[in-house]
């Protein structure tokens, strides 16, 4: 049976705190609570369960936003139409990045977020994430475009940090020939 997360808001402070490493092995709560985060990310990606359930669209969730401060990370990435790629990383670290900066041109959203926050979100356009996975198995992940943005909003999450700190104020917009928009 289906049960849409409790997604912490932004105003809640538990968003704020740096988060700890994980430890394996995991227990089955945690286990539990990243299948839940899987189903919570697909069914928002499908307009039909997304109706039913009242789910807004997301792609990727951190245990912070569910009142955890454990580095784990979930993001559900659709690649074709219906088809769902699943990412889940324990103490993730990005270990190489581009030199080259995107940002995505509609901006980034946040399911700890509930309103529209505008302005472009500099990320690098590649990266390699390092991390495990829930068996505690020393995995690889090489992420670019819309991928790699959400790897870095999620592992963000675990710092503390929401998108909207990295809109800049004074200029929350690049022009395509200072960052390449996607
Ligand atoms: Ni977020």
């Amino acid at each position: 049976m289906f049960k849409p997360l409790d997604i912490l808001d932004e105003k809640d402070k538990r968003l704020r705190a740096i988060s700890k490493d994980a430890t394996f092995p995991l227990s089955k709560e945690e286990k539990k609570l990243i299948q839940q985060m899987i189903d919570h990310l697909t069914f928002s990606q499908i307009e039909e369960k997304a109706e039913k359930y009242n789910l807004r669209p997301g792609m990727g969730l951190a245990f912070p936003q569910l009142g955890i401060n454990k580095r784990i990370i979930v993001i559900v990435e659709e690649y074709e139409e219906g088809k769902f790629d699943n990412y889940v990383v324990i103490n993730p670290v990005i270990v190489s990045n581009s030199t080259e900066i995107i940002a995505a041109d509609a901006g980034e959203g946040c399911l700890s977020v509930n309103r529209e926050v505008e302005g472009h979100v500099p990320r690098y356009a590649r990266v390699t994430v390092e991390g495990y996975d829930e068996d505690g198995n020393l995995i690889r992940v090489r992420a670019r475009e819309d991928l790699s943005i959400a790897f870095q909003h999620e592992i963000d999450h675990l710092n503390g940090i929401l998108f909207f700190d990295r809109i800049n104020k004074n200029k929350p917009f690049f022009s395509e020939h200072e960052i390449r928009l996607i």
